[in-house]
């Protein structure tokens, strides 16, 4: 009897998601079935629910996600039946031309199925009733009971982590504490300024800090994210409505500019504030994102200096090594992230949770199944 469970479908861009009984397509060898227990809603899902991020629909959104492992194909490794485990978006195949090179995020697989919204197999793992196939946002479609999925992307995390919590290192946590461990190049003692403290921006704020920032300025436009900006560890706030952040990066820095910006709100205002605030030869990490169409103007003179500019995904992820790191760092008390939940939901109410995202009410809305 093939396994059925709900999920959240998108059928058309700028509709809401519909909860619908679908059917899980048959298991390869290599893969594991998940049961999912808890899934982060994330600005990426919002984008292509609003339309600036286009996929072919209908979908089954969601790529922030912890559960556990039901059942492993015969031939898929590294993980048992009853192991917790945190869902990865970058499946990699390892040895293309992007792989051997050390960016999986690039590998020449991941970026060909990736935009065709199937798996990394190249199948789709799910079917309406009719027997019609989904796509799957970010090779998981995890707004749903179950997701079928390739072993290498159910990554094992010690069980004594909550699944709420850890579902949030899936995307939004790695995403940000990565850029300040994996990607930037803090050193001791930097001035780094974060503009933006959604999920992502508020884990590259605990990044930094981890990396051994000596200052760590939060930007926002909303004074309850930069009052939670300063419990976890910024120095320095600007609410960028009424106080220009690049005069005051260098307002603290003798008229430099930081060291480094982890860029995380996703606004063109902010890609150019990022340019402007750094100093000469410092580094510009942008995580955010706008429609791919969309162009962004900057001032020339920004960009001079020997800058170093960055766009990032996922954190220079390495989810065997970073999933039960950031797992383990959180159960230590060195990551905070019971302060990033602002509410719980069921998956029939999903719409509700991206209406409090879309509004800026929210860090993280959790579905809990
Ligand atoms: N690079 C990646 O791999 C990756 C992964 C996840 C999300 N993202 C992107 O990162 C961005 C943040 O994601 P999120 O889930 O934290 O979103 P979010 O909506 O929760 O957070 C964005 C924050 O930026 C703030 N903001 C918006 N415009 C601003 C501006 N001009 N100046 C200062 N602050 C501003 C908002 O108030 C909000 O607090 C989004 O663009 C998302 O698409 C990228
Ligand atoms: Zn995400
Ligand atoms: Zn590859």
């Amino acid at each position: 009897m093939p396994l059925q469970y709900r999920a959240a479908v998108l059928r058309q861009s700028g509709t809401p998601l519909s909860i619908e009984q679908v059917t899980a397509g048959d298991p390869a060898p290599t893969d594991v079935v998940v049961r999912v227990r808890a899934a982060g809603l994330c600005h990426t899902d919002l984008e292509v629910i609003d339309g600036s991020l286009r996929y072919p629909l209908p979908m089954i959104l969601g790529h922030e996600a912890a559960g556990v492992v039901e059942r492993v194909g015969a031939e898929a490794g590294n993980v048992s039946v009853g192991d917790h485990v945190i869902l990865s978006w970058n499946p990699h195949c390892g040895h293309c031309f992007q792989c051997d090179r050390g960016q999986p995020i690039l590998c020449d697989t991941y970026l060909g199925e990736g935009p065709r919204g199937l798996h990394f197999d190249g199948r789709s793992k799910a079917n309406f009733a009719d027997g019609s196939a989904l796509q799957h946002l970010m090779f998981l479609g995890a707004f749903a009971e179950y997701c079928v999925l390739p072993a290498q992307q159910a990554i094992v995390v010690p069980t004594e982590i909550p699944f709420d919590r850890a579902c949030l290192i899936g995307c939004g946590v790695m995403t940000g504490v990565g850029a300040a461990l994996n990607i930037a190049d803090i050193a001791h003692g930097d001035t780094v300024m974060v503009i933006g403290c959604g999920a992502v921006g508020l884990a590259a704020l605990q990044g930094a800090v981890m990396a051994g920032a000596g200052a760590v300025i939060a930007v926002d436009l909303d004074d309850a994210k930069l009052s939670l900006a300063t419990k976890l560890g910024a120095t320095h706030t600007v609410n960028a409505r009424s106080q220009d952040p690049v005069e005051f990066a260098r307002s603290v820095t003798s008229g430099r500019g930081v060291d480094v910006v982890l860029e995380a709100a996703g606004h063109p205002s902010a890609f150019r504030q990022s340019t402007e605030a750094v100093r000469v030869g410092g580094e510009v990490i942008w995580l955010g994102k706008i429609d791919v169409a969309n162009d962004v103007s900057f001032r020339w003179g920004s960009l001079m200096g020997e800058k170093r500019l960055r766009r990032s995904s996922y954190g220079g992820a390495r989810p065997l090594r970073d999933f039960p790191y950031l797992a383990r760092a959180y159960l230590d008390g060195r990551l905070q992230l019971d302060e990033l939940i602002t509410a719980r939901m069921k998956l029939e109410d999903i719409n509700r949770g991206f209406d409090d995202l879309r509004a800026g009410r929210s860090i993280r809305t959790v579905i809990e199944f």
